[in-house]
């Protein structure tokens, strides 16, 4: 079968769906005065996605996530996981939420063909979670994800973006909620977008001191599948869950790329932080469009460059990440 590949001899079985830009929460170094982007176009309709992934499921896709802004916002969500779940070749179908209708559609999603679920928990305190998120129903939370954990999903993983001066210190408190649960905690380092170049430089931290302080506690490196995303994952003999560090200011971020994204619109993004889109949309019509899709897929593949230019600032059309899907 065909494979989208690029000119470093990357392939990319994976795509991250934006379903809509639009997001409930205010984290202070995304969206801080929450969303606003009315006028924008309506994001893709169901038909419009399942074409979308009959030409990537064409290219050898595996890997589907559905992000937004926030992607259980859409009222048609549950018909689009089943959607989705009936591409041809598609293993699994994943969603990055922040959390706030897991606790009353977690089943029914799980039911429709969602394989699993990554909730963004930037803190275990409720006061600090509200600060950094404008969001007060932290319990609810935490409720929706022992849930979670409970229907059976084949991978229940948090997200916490890595704060100084924010949440910088609960380690401690991490490890006591990873000691029973089977749930991956991922750290991630502040990434700088167009919108958020103040707060980058006050809250920015590098992930090192956590990695050195992991090692020191008896946590190990786990060996990278070929398939694994950029996250380091480190686990403990006394512990049922993992620690995974994301560090898109490291060496070899780049280099393992696996992934596209697609805008809530319908945009061809090959890149977290490129300097432009492809607007699919006119091509996802007809299902006689199909050869057309395939083409430009492919087609475009050769301008995707070997790395961001974050190092340099350059953050690209990216004002902040719930425009791409993180
Ligand atoms: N840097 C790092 N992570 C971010 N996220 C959103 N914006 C940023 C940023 N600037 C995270 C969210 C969520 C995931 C989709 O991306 O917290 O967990
Ligand atoms: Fe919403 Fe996610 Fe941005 Fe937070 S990080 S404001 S949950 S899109």
């Amino acid at each position: 079968m065909a494979m989208l590949t690029d000119r470093f001899g990357r392939c990319f079985p994976y795509l991250r769906l934006s379903l809509i830009e639009a997001c409930n929460f205010r984290c202070s170094y995304c969206l801080p005065d929450g969303y606003r982007g009315c006028g924008a176009p309506p994001p893709l309709r169901v038909d419009e996605i399942r074409r979308l992934l009959a030409g990537f499921s064409a290219l050898g896709l595996r890997k589907l996530r559905l992000t937004g802004g926030e992607p259980t916002l859409r009222r048609d969500l549950t018909e689009i996981i089943a959607t989705a779940a009936a591409t041809p070749g598609l293993q699994r179908v994943a969603m990055t939420t922040n959390g706030c209708l897991l606790e009353r559609h977690a089943a029914r999603w799980r039911e429709a063909g969602l394989s699993a679920i990554n909730v963004s928990l930037d803190s275990l305190d409720p006061q600090r979670f509200l600060r950094i998120t404008g969001h007060d129903r932290h319990a609810g939370l935490l409720r929706g994800i022992d849930r979670a954990l409970e229907l059976g999903f084949a991978a229940v993983k948090l997200n916490a973006v890595l704060l100084r001066g924010l949440n910088d210190d609960e380690l401690p408190a991490w490890m006591d909620y990873l000691r029973d649960r089977p749930v991956a905690v991922r750290f991630i380092e502040l990434m700088r977008t167009g919108d958020n170049a103040d707060y980058f430089a006050r809250h920015h931290l590098r992930a090192e001191a956590l990695e050195r302080q992991l090692v020191e506690e008896g946590w190990t490196l786990q060996p990278r599948g070929p398939s694994d995303g950029p996250a380091r994952e480190y686990a403990h003999p006394h512990f049922r869950g993992r620690i995974g560090v994301i560090a898109p200011y490291s060496k070899d971020f780049c280099t393992g790329c696996n992934r596209l994204r697609v805008t809530a619109q319908g945009d061809l993004r090959l890149c977290l932080f490129g300097e432009f889109g492809i607007p699919l949309r006119p091509l996802l019509q007809s299902d006689a469009d199909l050869p057309h899709l395939v083409g430009r897929l492919t087609g475009q593949m050769t301008l995707k460059q070997a790395g961001h230019g974050l190092h340099q600032g350059r953050t690209g059309i990216t004002p902040h990440l719930a425009s791409v899907g993180g």
